[in-house]
């Protein structure tokens, strides 16, 4: 398994005061010498916390790959083709949420997602569908084209809080294993921690996990290079 960091909460910190620290790139960079394989960034429509500049530079600068996470909008369609990024995620998006609250309904905007996906494919992009773990979501994607899936582990990460994570766990471990039987390949990410990240070893055959808020939480106390590779070890 992999690591991909997110790294949007290094922007939330360095908006606060709307200056330049901490810098985005330097966090990016620490993140890839502690062994990060991908280094994750979400565009927001309202640019909340990554701005167009920060994605470009990354782009530009990184070693390893950059995960671009997007709306399904033709604004971000747009900036993605001209970045290319080694991938994009895309996620649903709510102008009002704290986060990204839920899987994208890919049922719902299947059409709009198929030449999404094939645009962006065209522009040498892979193309993950952030989803939540249900089999008709999982369908849908398979029939949009899409590279990978990322399977949304926030109902898990919820439910591992209250000691009661075995239902939720079995529907990823379900939904990865057919998702992987269509010939689509498995990332999973949101709300994993220090200490859930662990039960991601029973779900077969997942390539990357993506982690930001308990990565960067940790960092204030110990360090972004430690958090990072504190993280590594136990994946
Ligand atoms: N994966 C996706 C698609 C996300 O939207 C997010 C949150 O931006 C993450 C992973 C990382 O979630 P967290 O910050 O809870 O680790």
């Amino acid at each position: 398994m992999e690591l991909g960091v997110n790294i949007d909460h290094i922007a939330t910190l360095r908006n606060a005061r709307m200056g330049l620290e901490p810098n985005v790139l330097e966090a990016a960079f620490i993140a890839q010498d502690a062994g990060a394989s991908q280094i994750t960034a979400h565009l927001r429509e309202d640019r909340r916390h990554i701005k167009d500049e920060d994605i470009f530079l990354l782009k530009e600068s990184l070693k390893i790959g950059l995960n671009m996470e997007m709306a399904a909008t033709d604004e971000m369609e747009e900036i993605a083709c001209k970045l290319k990024p080694l991938s994009c995620c895309i996620v649903p998006e709510k102008r009002l949420e704290i986060t990204t609250e839920g899987g994208l309904d890919v049922v719902k905007f299947e059409e709009r997602i198929k030449k999404l996906n094939s645009n962006l494919q065209d522009n040498g992009i892979l193309v993950s569908l952030f989803i939540d773990a249900d089999i008709k979501q999982v369908e849908a994607a398979k029939r949009t084209g899409a590279n990978y899936i990322e399977l949304h582990t926030g109902f898990f990460a919820n439910a591992f809080e209250k000691g009661n994570y075995k239902e939720e766990l079995k529907k990823l471990q379900t939904a990865a294993e057919y998702a992987q039987s269509l010939g689509l390949k498995v990332n999973a990410g949101h709300g994993l921690n220090y200490e859930n990240v662990k039960l991601m070893h029973e779900i077969n055959g997942l390539c990357e996990l993506n982690i930001g808020h308990s990565i960067i939480s940790r960092a204030v106390f110990v360090g972004l290079k430690k958090a990072v590779s504190d993280m590594l070890d136990l994946i």
